[in-house]
């Protein structure tokens, strides 16, 4: 049966489940990968009747996608026992060329670079016809998510949008239902007025009205919250429609220990005792991303062995980079450069029986959990950042009440405050210098942190935080409905 009547609609690029084939040509069904599946998974678990509309990211699931054809994804058995939760999923098989354009070209190579102000603006970015080609496509894009999602969701039902893929659908939605509640949330930083401007000013426009379609904007913290209006007032030159409002999604320890507790966790953190011994660990895990910053954490790393030489031979640089958006040269060459960094790095400094970096690039969850259960400190030094969970779970889960070291360009520095070491992520001898303190920390001074880090990590877990927007969204008078 095709889905009618939600009253709940979730929507966002990348769904709950990845569909690849295995090495017997099999259909293999999988969690999807990043902290908006992650969060948004845990919070529909108590959401019984939610519908999640994504898109078919690769040529398997767009053909089991169009098979489905609007039908729910559980209709397909597999799908059904991948899923966890009792809500729907409905993917979107996008024709490929669209696709593509809107998801590499805009979503990933324009707008993710200019929330992160990722740009080398001598050379990038350039706006011409073929980036205006690939703007047509996003614009193709959003409506195809705007025709299901008018077409399924119940009379005043309600829709949560997230994220920069889908900036237009709000004011596509609100056109053609204002029947609907929207709330849009924004799992990425905002920029002021003057970076954001780079983009040709129709575009500027477009974006901001897209995303005020919305009865509710939301955003990880204040400073990203005041970027958004003060764009809206500089480039629209009113305040958004939208009422804008700040979630602090935070990770769910009871969920999380119980998965880092699991058998392949054990026996992944059995390895890694093996290869770092009685040794201190400044442990990272990331998505392979250009934002994270892992090039200048080596550069800092490599800096603190040669200030502090003590630490030579007693401490390990463990970086665990999930590869990400492979299609873009911008991140096959980036992680190029982090392999090349750290193999220096061990050729200079390493001895026989210490290797300074242990760098690892696959997809490899319980090796991940294990390094954050090891970690002493952990390093997350981003460019900008939305907020970072893997902070909130490296704390939550580390066995030897972990120094955090984090940028003060991400959100989660705004929750968690002077318990962390800030640094300015571009400053890597400030960075070093931090990662010294770390490692030297008396043990109480560790212990009392770590108290103040677990609360804040832990404030808002997913399901109260989606419930907190539910709340705001189903209350708010709509504007034009
Ligand atoms: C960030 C974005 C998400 C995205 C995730 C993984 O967390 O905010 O929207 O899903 O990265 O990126 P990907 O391109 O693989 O979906």
């Amino acid at each position: 049966m095709p889905v009618q009547d939600a009253d709940l609609v979730v929507v966002s690029n990348r769904g709950p489940l990845t569909i690849d084939a295995d090495e017997e040509g099999e259909d293999r069904y999988q969690r999807g990968g990043g902290g908006l599946v992650s969060g948004m998974q845990t919070a529909l678990s108590e959401s019984p009747g939610a519908v999640w509309v994504c898109a078919a990211m690769r040529e398997r699931e767009r053909s089991i996608a169009r098979g489905a054809s609007g039908h729910r994804l559980s209709s397909v058995p597999p799908a059904a026992e991948a899923l966890h939760g009792d809500f729907d999923v409905v993917m979107l098989p996008i024709d490929a060329p669209t696709y593509r354009a809107a998801y590499n070209g805009i979503a990933n190579a324009t707008l993710w670079f200019v929330l992160h102000m990722l740009f080398d603006s001598p050379r990038r970015p350039v706006f011409d016809a073929r980036w205006r080609r690939q703007w047509a496509a996003y614009q193709r894009y959003n409506l195809a998510f705007a025709e299901t999602v008018t077409q399924i969701a119940a009379d005043n039902g309600t829709v949560m949008v997230q994220d920069y893929h889908l900036f237009l659908l709000p004011a596509l939605i609100r056109r053609q239902r204002p029947d609907l509640r929207i709330g849009f949330f924004t799992h990425t930083p905002w920029v002021g007025p003057d970076y954001f401007s780079a983009l040709p000013a129709d575009v500027c426009r477009e974006l901001l009205e897209g995303v005020s379609g919305a009865d509710v904007v939301g955003f990880h913290t204040r400073r990203w919250a005041d970027d958004f209006e003060a764009c809206c007032e500089s480039l629209l030159g009113a305040r958004s429609r939208a009422r804008v409002e700040v979630f602090g999604l935070r990770t769910d320890a009871r969920e999380l220990n119980a998965r880092a507790h699991r058998r392949d966790v054990e026996s992944a953190l059995r390895d890694l005792n093996v290869a770092v011994g009685d040794r201190l660990v400044v442990g990272r895990v990331d998505r392979a991303e250009l934002s994270k910053n892992v090039l200048r954490g080596l550069l800092a790393f490599r800096e603190l062995l040669v200030r502090y030489s003590e630490w030579q031979g007693r401490v390990v640089h463990i970086v665990f980079d999930n590869p990400s958006r492979e299609d873009l040269v911008e991140y096959r060459d980036y992680t190029r450069d982090v392999q090349e960094l750290a193999e220096n790095i061990n050729d200079e400094l390493g001895t026989e029986d210490w290797t300074p970096v242990l760098l690892s690039i696959e997809h490899d969850y319980p090796a991940a959990l294990a390094t954050l259960r090891r970690s002493d400190v952990l390093l997350v030094n981003p460019i900008r950042d939305g907020m970072n969970l893997v902070i909130f779970e490296g704390i939550v889960l580390s066995e030897r009440s972990a120094v955090a070291v984090v940028s003060e360009n991400a959100g989660a520095a705004e929750v968690l405050g002077s318990d962390a070491l800030l640094v300015n992520p571009f400053d890597v001898s400030q960075t070093a210098d931090a990662l010294h303190r770390a490692l030297s920390m008396p043990v109480d001074e560790r212990a009392a942190r770590t108290v103040g880090l677990r609360a804040a990590a832990t404030q808002l877990p997913p399901t109260a935080w989606f419930a907190a927007q539910l709340e705001v969204v189903r209350d708010s008078d709509s504007v034009s409905g």
